[in-house]
């Protein structure tokens, strides 16, 4: 069955690209378009620095018309100012916007935003309502289970989502205080599924097909959110739309086409970031590209020490000379 948010149509179990600051830019997006995920989100944005127009953070949630549907998550803690963004960023085109209430890096809780608003629900659900009445498209929200394991009030949280016209949400079933520690609960998913009516998106821990259709049946949620496995193995989505529609899957990628989409990546970089911040860009990600090889290390070294584009890409295309 299809997921129908007003005009936004996702197909039957949507697997969606989780936001991620400092990863989900255009060029990475672009790269995972190409294994047709149902739904991508932007990195995050300040609402504060949308309302100034700050032409960075505005770059950030720019969006091209051949990686929709996106999603863009805008984070703060005051209602009149997160509106006002939304205006602003619903002004940009995306098909949904998402609220972030579940970051736990000190830059954005330790200012009264994303996880910290878990300690005041009253002021959740005055986000929700001014957002969502600001603007014309649906609007989404990505949360934790709480603020710490004595203090888990998910289930208060989804509801006041549900009250104040929340038309879809994301759970990272783990506290602020784990931030990535220990495993993410998906019994909270399954149990939240039964008592709301809206859709929801089970995230963390997804890292294999196996594990994607897992998710599905454990929780029975209405989709799934994939991270840091999409940054680790960029065909990840691939992989999962083909085992949860064929039973298989493609598991060992063949070094030319590792080649290849490392290429790709690269020109992309350029391309959307500038030759300088793109290089750099790059240098995050060649080793989840090339990690299957052995001495990887000698290739990153030899790429890390070149700032010629040309040269660069002729390094990614001969990797094999430099992992032996
Ligand atoms: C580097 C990094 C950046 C992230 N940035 C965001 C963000 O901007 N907004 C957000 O809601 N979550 C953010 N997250 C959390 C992810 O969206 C996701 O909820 C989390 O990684 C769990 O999913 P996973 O196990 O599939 O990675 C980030 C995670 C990582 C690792």
């Amino acid at each position: 069955m299809t997921l129908k948010i007003d005009g936004l149509i996702l197909e039957d179990r949507p697997v969606i690209l989780a936001p991620m600051d400092g990863y989900t830019n255009i060029p990475f997006r672009l790269i995972m378009k190409e294994m047709n995920p149902s739904l991508m989100f932007t990195e995050f944005v300040n609402s504060d620095a949308v309302i100034h127009e700050n032409k960075k953070t505005i770059n950030k949630i720019r969006i091209l018309e051949e990686e929709r549907p996106v999603a863009i998550q805008i984070f703060g803690h005051k209602p009149e100012n997160m509106a006002e963004a939304a205006k602003i960023v619903e002004d940009l085109g995306p098909e949904l916007i998402d609220i972030n209430f579940g970051c736990p890096a000190p830059t954005v809780s330790g200012h009264g935003s994303g996880a910290a608003l878990l300690k005041n629900l009253p002021l959740v659900a005055k986000i929700c309502e001014k957002v969502v009445n600001a603007v014309k498209i649906p609007v989404s929200a990505k949360t934790r289970l709480g603020w710490d394991s004595s203090t888990i009030n998910i289930f208060q949280t989804v509801k006041i989502f549900e009250e104040s016209g929340i038309r879809m949400m994301t759970i990272h079933p783990r506290t602020k205080a784990q931030k990535f520690d220990g495993k993410s609960d998906w019994n909270y998913i399954r149990e939240i599924k039964k008592s709301i009516s809206i859709p929801l998106i089970g995230n963390g821990d997804i890292i294999t097909p196996e594990d994607a259709l897992e998710m599905f049946t454990l929780t029975g949620c209405d989709g799934i959110m994939i991270g840091r496995e999409a940054v680790k193995n960029p065909w990840i989505f691939k992989q999962v739309r083909d085992f949860l529609t064929k039973g298989e899957y493609f598991s060992d990628i063949p070094v030319a086409e590792r080649k290849r989409l490392c290429v790709k990546h690269f020109d992309l970089s350029i391309k959307y970031l500038g030759a300088y911040k793109g290089m750099l860009e790059m240098r995050k990600l060649y080793q989840n590209y090339f990690k299957s090889l052995p001495n990887i290390k000698y290739f990153k070294q030899k790429v890390f020490s070149c700032t010629d584009p040309e040269q660069i890409r002729a390094i990614i295309e001969s990797v094999e000379e430099f992992t032996c």
